[in-house]
């Protein structure tokens, strides 16, 4: 077994693994799971040369290799470097590591709103993760913030710039999937943004992965924003047959309704190969233009990591508890004496939901909405 490949023995927090050369410390700590592997906020695998821009990876590297056992001076970005035989990571173990994290952090959010209430992302954000996880309750920063205009970037997608993190994630796709890219990061330092230069709009069957690649809520899908908050709507694997992508998504579903459908993703928030080995990228029509239960085979529920906010109101066999206010005020139901619609820009004033019987749907917010004290 001469040409059998030799292995590099790595250790990260105390775990040893053996992986390929050539292999990255992000990609052996995911080969590990758990917590042991770095966030990654602008790495993604399927994206050639993403990484090495958002600084949420860093890792302490206590012994560079078995033949230089030096540590590295400084913190490494773990999905830019690779492993060298016998080297020694530090990831959670390691103070240096969760205090420049921190810091990394509040650089993120200098700029990035705290709008999760109102953000589509929300449930979903692994900034939001990260702000939850390493997060301060105050800011340092006394200098005004950068905001923008959002823009309409064609009939799906919406840009709001003032959440980006600027990790590159969009361009790459619009390079590498499309072949026919026309917006990318414009611009320098505080001033960069992501912008389609005269705001051309972005045609392409492929583009619409633009949404899932986004770390943030910075590109979102028009057809689903503020219809509904994902941890209320039920995703569910279903395949059609499709001339131009896998046609293998996962459909966000309340009752019988098709609120959004994108392509499924893996543990890492990363897009799933297909079925037959192919990265699972998925088309506009797929995406956007096929919203009936009717147009897909559906394969069943989704499994969702317990640990999501996603997974939550998706127990089985769960017993609710019976309704305590009606129950003790002799069948009447409680009073609310809140009324959010007149204050939120979200709201339509026109559409009462609190007159709506059962959960809204799209038809309520796009064809046919429910006019006020109707
Ligand atoms: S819009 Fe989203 S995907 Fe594009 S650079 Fe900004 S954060 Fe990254
Ligand atoms: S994931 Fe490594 S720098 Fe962003």
């Amino acid at each position: 077994m001469a040409d059998q490949q030799q292995l590099f023995k790595v250790v990260i927090d105390n775990i040893t693994i053996e992986v390929a050369p050539g292999t990255t410390i992000l990609q052996a700590a995911r080969q590990i799971g758990g917590e042991v592997a770095p966030p990654a906020m602008c790495f993604y695998s399927k994206l050639k040369g993403s990484g090495g821009k958002c600084r949420t990876c860093l890792v302490e590297v206590s012994k560079g290799s078995e033949k230089d056992p030096r540590p590295m001076p400084k913190l490494v970005a773990s999905c830019r470097t690779t492993v060298m035989d016998g080297m020694e990571i530090k990831n959670i173990t390691s103070k240096r590591v969760i205090e420049a994290r921190a810091g990394v952090v509040e650089f993120l959010l200098i700029n990035h709103p705290l709008d999760c209430p109102i953000c589509d992302q929300a449930g979903e954000c692994h900034l939001q993760d990260l702000g939850y996880e390493h997060g301060k309750a105050g800011t340092r920063y006394e200098f005004q913030r950068r905001t923008f205009h959002k823009v309409d970037l064609g009939d799906y997608i919406k840009l709001h710039m003032t959440r980006c993190i600027l990790c590159y994630r969009c361009v790459y796709v619009a390079d590498q999937l499309t072949g026919k890219r026309e917006h990318g990061i414009l611009d320098r330092g505080d001033h960069s943004e992501i912008a389609t230069l005269i705001e051309k709009n972005l045609h392409h069957d492929f583009i619409g992965n633009v949404i899932d690649v986004c770390p943030v809520g910075a590109l979102t899908d028009k057809t689903f924003r503020f219809k509904n908050r994902v941890w209320f709507t039920k995703p569910v694997d279903a395949h059609r047959d499709c001339s131009k992508c896998c046609g293998e998504v996962q459909l966000w579903m309340r009752g019988d309704e098709v609120f959004r459908v994108t392509a499924r993703k893996d543990e890492w928030g990363e897009v799933k190969d297909s079925s037959k080995g192919t990265p699972g990228w998925i088309c506009n029509e797929c995406r956007f233009e096929k919203k009936q239960v009717a147009d897909w085979e559906l394969e069943g529920p989704s499994k969702i990591n317990r640990h999501s906010v996603i997974s939550q109101g998706h127990y089985v066999g769960v017993q609710k508890p019976a309704e305590t206010f009606s129950a003790i005020m002799g069948g009447r139901k409680p009073r609310l004496f809140m009324d959010i619609h007149s204050v939120s820009e979200v709201n339509k004033p026109g559409i009462q939901l609190s007159l709506i019987e059962g959960p809204a749907t799209s038809d309520t917010f796009d064809n046919a909405p429910t006019p006020e004290g109707a």
